[in-house]
């Protein structure tokens, strides 16, 4: 089908936009097609697909009597024919934009995408268009008709299409922008790369006309022997089935008025997950004419005075922290073999805990880390100075904080939810991220609630502490400390003593310092290997002396990208605290931590 003008045909628009339908449980499980691969673009930095020349959305005036496309038709039929997308060049999806198109590296702003592609619908099938994630707001369109939109860049949604699919030919229209904003989540500065994109999966999935939409199945925290959960279906059913062979489990449950089918299942003999051994036990959820499979582990993760058990045993988080970036491949992580590579680095390190910072990654990640035995720290991008009095800002920081709660609700791996990163103690701040706190409560039993908070010093003392007050809504007293790189050098982390005065687990969220990979320096000095070397043995002598210290997470596994830090010598807008440089090579820190952890996991297995 000739796209001559597509964005014309955008105009022919219904304006009554669908909601986002409720995000289907474990998408990749569903019948579906891929849609990824070349979609062709076009960079709009003024936005005049979008907008007339009077700044007015097209998608409003539309095809009103007299709007802007009749008037279009009678005297202006050259206008937006510059947008032309069978000639324009094409992007990969998954993928962002700034490390496939040079010119588009530092871009901030609009890029359309289309792609066409076939389908025959069936009859008796529901079908639907999920995205993975598109940073950062995205309007959709389908065969001209707009679907919706959608902000925040690392959360899934998706629309059904049932209605407005042809039986051959279709297409999708994509309106994505990038732009920062002040009172978006994360807000306008943040210490990563702004990749702009459609930067995971597009799919095409179908389901019976009553379906399966959403379940869970967990071991209860208060009672190992039992896994409890509940499955959510969409039309006529009585009953569900729940079966998990190996446990001997193949259970019948009544679906109740609204859909929901709750149970609790005794089970006697389970293998429990755990790094050392990450059990997954194949389920079968199934009604009357839909079958979900999914692989699921079953843990307890609780905090018991200042120790934290995993079953009921004490167990130390060796941790690193990551972006969802590898050198090798610049930009957004693409897919399995990208995530399983930093994964395999993580190992190396000898960690069983990974916090994947400072938002949710991909969901393939996260399957991943429940096969691998990697424990997590999943974290949604409130990050430094957000708009906290304004309540869509927390509108969308909660929406964001459902998504990926309700993504991942069945990975064994995650351990805690994080609800933000280096947010400024205030009035305001405190109601935005207890009010985040409790929302993770309302909807998660099974882990607990942290933040990457602040250190603080005692007045005029080298003690050192957390009090914020944040930390009485959270379970960890978690925070990110840069003795010896942002304050003091690493000769004076001596002179530290640090001092809680709460019975909680203290987890050190990130601690660091910066080396240019292969610069080295007998005399330590800043940027070199051996700078940063010696700035992990102190820091690691420093914080065994805290005797409340359960977990570590030092940024950072990898050197990534970000635009703050354009020193032309040792950066090029690279953050080099990478215990491994952009070029894949380990640095002398990377096997001081690895040996540290050793040693952690020998004194653990005593
Ligand atoms: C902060 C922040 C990170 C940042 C790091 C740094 O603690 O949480 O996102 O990259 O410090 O300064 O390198």
């Amino acid at each position: 089908m000739k796209y001559l003008n597509i964005l014309l045909l955008l105009f022919v628009v219904s304006t009554a936009v669908r909601a986002q339908s409720s995000l289907l449980q474990n998408p990749y499980s569903r019948d579906h097609i891929s849609l990824n691969g070349p979609w062709h673009y076009i960079a709009d930095p003024y936005e005049n697909g979008y907008y007339n020349y009077r700044r007015k959305a097209f998608d409003e005036i539309g095809n009103k009597k007299g709007g802007y496309y009749d008037n279009l038709k009678q005297n202006n039929p050259m206008s937006l024919i510059e947008y032309d997308f069978d000639h324009a060049p094409t992007l990969d999806v998954p993928g962002d934009w700034n490390s496939q198109v040079e010119k588009l590296e530092l871009y901030e702003g609009t890029v359309w995408y289309q792609r066409a592609f076939v389908v025959s619908p069936e009859k008796g099938k529901k079908y639907w268009l999920y995205f993975g994630a598109v940073n950062y707001e995205a309007h959709v369109y389908l065969n001209g008709k707009k679907l919706g939109t959608h902000k925040g860049g690392f959360t899934p949604f998706q629309f059904e299409v049932t209605d407005l699919l042809h039986e051959g030919d279709n297409f999708i229209v994509l309106k994505v922008d990038n732009a920062r904003h002040q009172d978006e989540v994360p807000t306008v500065n943040t210490d990563w790369w702004n990749y702009g994109g459609v930067t995971r999966d597009v799919l095409l999935i179908n389901t019976p006309d009553s379906y399966i939409q959403d379940y869970q199945l967990k071991l209860n925290p208060a009672n190992n022997k039992e896994i409890r959960g509940f499955v959510k279906v969409e039309g006529e059913e009585s009953e569900v089935k729940v079966a998990i062979p190996e446990l001997k489990v193949d259970k019948a449950i009544a679906v109740d008025r609204n859909g929901y089918a709750s149970f609790a299942i005794p089970v006697k003999k389970v293998v429990y997950w755990s790094p050392e051994n990450p059990k997954l036990y194949e389920v079968q959820i199934s009604s009357s004419n839909d079958m979900v499979l999914d692989k699921i582990g079953f843990r307890t993760i609780t905090t018991e005075g200042t120790d934290i058990l995993l079953n009921g045993k004490s167990v130390f988080l060796r941790g690193i922290s990551m972006h969802e970036e590898n050198p090798f491949l610049p930009g957004r992580l693409r897919g399995e073999g990208d995530i399983k590579m930093l994964f395999q680095w993580a190992k190396e390190l000898n960690c069983n805990f990974i916090r994947l910072a400072h938002y949710p990654h991909d969901e393939k990640a996260l399957k991943l880390a429940d096969e691998m035995g990697l424990m997590v720290w999943a974290e949604i991008p409130v990050y430094w100075t957000i708009s906290w009095e304004n309540e869509a800002t927390y509108k969308n920081a909660e929406a964001q904080l459902t998504d990926m709660i309700v993504r991942d609700k069945n990975r064994a791996s995650i351990m805690i939810w994080s609800v933000g990163n280096e947010t400024p103690v205030s009035e305001p701040r405190m109601k935005f991220m207890g009010g985040l706190a409790d929302k993770v409560r309302s909807l998660d039993d099974s882990r607990l609630v942290a933040a990457a908070l602040e250190v603080s010093q005692k007045e005029g003392e080298m003690v050192w502490t957390c009090d914020d007050p944040l930390v009485d809504k959270i379970d960890l007293v978690s925070f990110n400390e840069y003795a010896g790189w942002y304050w003091l050098t690493p000769s004076e982390l001596s002179k530290i003593k640090f001092e809680f005065d709460i019975d909680k687990p203290v987890f050190i969220s990130e601690f660091g310092a910066g080396a240019l990979g292969g610069f080295h320096s007998e005399d330590r000095v800043r940027w070199s290997e051996e700078y940063q070397e010696d700035l992990y043995i102190k820091q690691i002598k420093l914080l065994t002396e805290i005797k409340q210290l359960r977990g570590v997470t030092p940024w950072i596994l990898v050197d990534f990208r970000s635009p703050r830090r354009p020193h032309s010598v040792y950066q090029n807008f690279w953050n080099r605290k990478g215990l491994i440089s952009n070029t894949g090579d380990k640095k002398k820190a990377f096997f001081i931590l690895k040996d540290y952890y050793q040693k952690q996991e020998e004194a653990y297995k005593k």
